[in-house]
């Protein structure tokens, strides 16, 4: 038996005796990155490093990283899918390649997990107008021994991986699949069928990054070539135990027998809303643990918290759970996922407060609206779909997400007006969820010259808060786009109007003296002595990136930081706070630009 504590250690130890640097685990709610609500995978941290800035640790790294994917939520319940999940992956910033990447992978199945060569099958990307066919990566395979029916060539929907957003680093890639069953496939037709029927189960994926995609839509050669690779711990524990399904995995088997302890007697393990519950059960909590306090609401993060929320108790009340249970669930994961996230447990009290509250406002609307939708669906006579304005009552009056109206009818045989409902959000300003999903899905912040602005910004207003409110101030979360930037911080009031204008004016003036701004390499230890302010994840030893705004030797802000900024404080232009609020407890919001 391995379990997923053994993977990850043999993972990790792995890549460091090969020179790779071990990055933290960083949040689910990325900081600086105006295109995702989470992290979906364990290269997001480390973007603008892809992109060319120069790593502290080095050029070869690994990590775990916490994620969540809503973009195979319908799959969510199959014996492969999950909405959170743990990344194991490595990456050469501009040093190995292809070959390399390979023979690393190689030799992490066959001599360290011991798989047995014949165990497994790849896919290489087949080429088409933007890249030629990966010859080279199938020759790779090649070397190692993977005879070459068992290296197939797939399309750029199958072989290609990124960019995350609109623009950025991306590639074709090479994904190993392992066997289920001992079976061998007869051609690649035939492969495609067995990996869509479950029995050969994709658990690595090596991204060789050669390209960035421009505005324009043109794949341009990187002048740094990456390995971006990424290992699914829950299924890849799965696979080699034999057991045929993420959930019998060691941070899942627990949470799925509470669900069906608590369940109808005659609910199995195999059940797919006993399966739903686990995972989203699981997200919700990851989600509700993070330091960075979200809360289920109807925008961007809460809202995907909400649905998983509310999804769970749907689904708990077709195997038959009544009343609250989420608690109930939540201290199992707790249990479970707090040894490898002690966060969980120091965050409880709220984890439970927020999932009874929201169980509290559902459970009830639940009931309502089903008996609501019921009566809609009847109305309908021949007609098989559901209007945009039902759909859309049903959410503002019982706050049924589009997902589960959508569910609840194809149980039924109808269909449900998704474009129509999701232009009446638009339109009532509540929220966008085409938009979310987009950005959920979504990947690399685009560092645009605005983007760069607004993050030097960021770190002058993080400094203005402390000199003209309190030393005490820090950063408790950040996200920018091109149009804004948003800096969350620990404070209980509302700024004052003075107050507002002195932080502006702090701001203005640093900008006016033109500081420059560039950045210095040092210990963990060392920037906690200098006074820098910033997250201080990494290991007191390692060496990170300390960007000062400053003017000869007068220092105007000192952050640990990963890039990129500007040159010269006097690119900034104007800057304005444009909107203050709170976001919970202890924890206020400024919004602001520069123009
Ligand atoms: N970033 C790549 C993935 O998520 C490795 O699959």
């Amino acid at each position: 038996m391995i379990s997923s504590a053994d993977l990850r250690a043999k993972y990790l130890g792995f890549f460091q005796r090969k020179q790779h640097g071990l990055l933290p685990n960083a949040s689910l709610i990325p900081e600086n990155d105006p295109t995702v609500l989470f992290t979906t995978a364990g290269m997001h941290p480390i973007v603008p490093f892809l992109l060319g800035e120069p790593h502290p640790q080095g050029k070869r790294l690994c990590s775990v990283q916490r994620c969540i994917r809503t973009g195979d939520i319908d799959e969510v319940g199959d014996s492969w899918h999950l909405s959170f999940f743990e990344m194991l992956g490595n990456w050469s910033l501009g040093d190995y390649f292809k070959k390399e990447a390979i023979a690393l992978s190689f030799e992490f199945l066959t001599k360290e997990l011991g798989i047995p060569n014949e165990r497994f099958s790849v896919t290489c990307f087949a080429g088409d107008r933007d890249a030629p066919r990966d010859e080279e990566a199938a020759k790779a395979w090649e070397a190692q021994g993977v005879e070459k029916t068992r290296i197939h060539f797939l399309a750029k929907e199958d072989n290609w991986w990124g960019p995350a957003g609109a623009t950025g680093p991306c590639g074709p890639d090479t994904e190993m699949f392992y066997h289920v069953r001992d079976v061998q496939e007869k051609s690649t037709e035939d492969f495609v069928k067995l990996q869509k029927e479950g029995v050969f189960c994709e658990i690595w994926n090596d991204v060789l990054m050669q390209y960035n995609k421009d505005a324009d839509g043109r794949f341009l050669e990187l002048k740094q070539k990456n390995v971006d690779t990424g290992m699914g711990l829950e299924r890849t524990v799965a696979v080699l135990n034999g057991f045929g399904n993420v959930y019998e995995c060691d941070t899942l088997a627990p949470i799925l027998d509470k669900v069906v302890s608590i369940s109808a007697s005659n609910t199995g393990k195999t059940s797919r809303s006993a399966r739903i519950i686990t995972d989203h059960m699981r997200a919700a909590v990851m989600i509700l643990g993070e330091k960075k306090a979200v809360v289920p609401s109807n925008v961007d993060q809460g809202y995907v918290l909400r649905r998983f929320i509310r999804r769970s108790i749907r689904h708990a009340r077709m195997l038959g759970i009544k009343g609250e249970f989420c608690k109930s669930i939540a201290e199992v994961v707790i249990q479970v996922m707090g040894k490898s996230y002690p966060e969980l447990q120091a965050n409880k009290a709220r984890i439970f407060e927020e999932l009874v509250k929201e169980e509290g406002k559902f459970s009830t609307a639940l009931e309502h609206g089903t008996r609501v939708l019921e009566r809609m669906l009847q109305g309908l006579g021949n007609q098989k779909t559901l209007d945009a304005k039902s759909a859309f009552d049903l959410f503002q009056s019982y706050g049924f997400p589009l997902e589960i109206t959508a569910e609840m009818c194809g149980e039924k045989g109808f269909e449900v007006d998704e474009g129509g409902f999701e232009a009446l959000m638009k339109e009532h300003q509540e929220l966008s969820r085409r938009g979310a999903e987009q950005k959920f899905k979504g990947g690399l912040a685009d560092h645009s010259e605005e983007t760069t602005k607004l993050h030097t910004a960021t770190h002058l207003l993080n400094e203005a808060l402390r000199q003209v409110v309190d030393k005490s101030i820090h950063q408790m979360g950040s996200n920018i786009t091109a149009e804004r930037l948003r800096f969350d911080f620990n404070w209980n009031e509302k700024l004052t109007e003075e107050q507002v204008r002195k932080v502006e004016d702090w701001v203005n003036n640093v900008i006016k003296e033109g500081a420059d701004v560039d950045y210095t390499m040092m210990s963990v230890e060392e920037a906690k002595k200098a006074g820098a302010q910033g997250v201080f994840e990494a290991r007191y030893e390692q060496q990170v990136k300390v960007y000062s705004v400053h003017k000869g030797d007068k220092v105007f802000s000192r952050e640990i930081c990963g890039g990129p900024h500007v040159k010269n404080t006097r690119e900034l232009g104007h800057f304005k706070i444009t909107k203050q609020e709170a976001v919970s407890a202890g924890v206020r919001r400024i919004k602001a630009i520069v123009q």
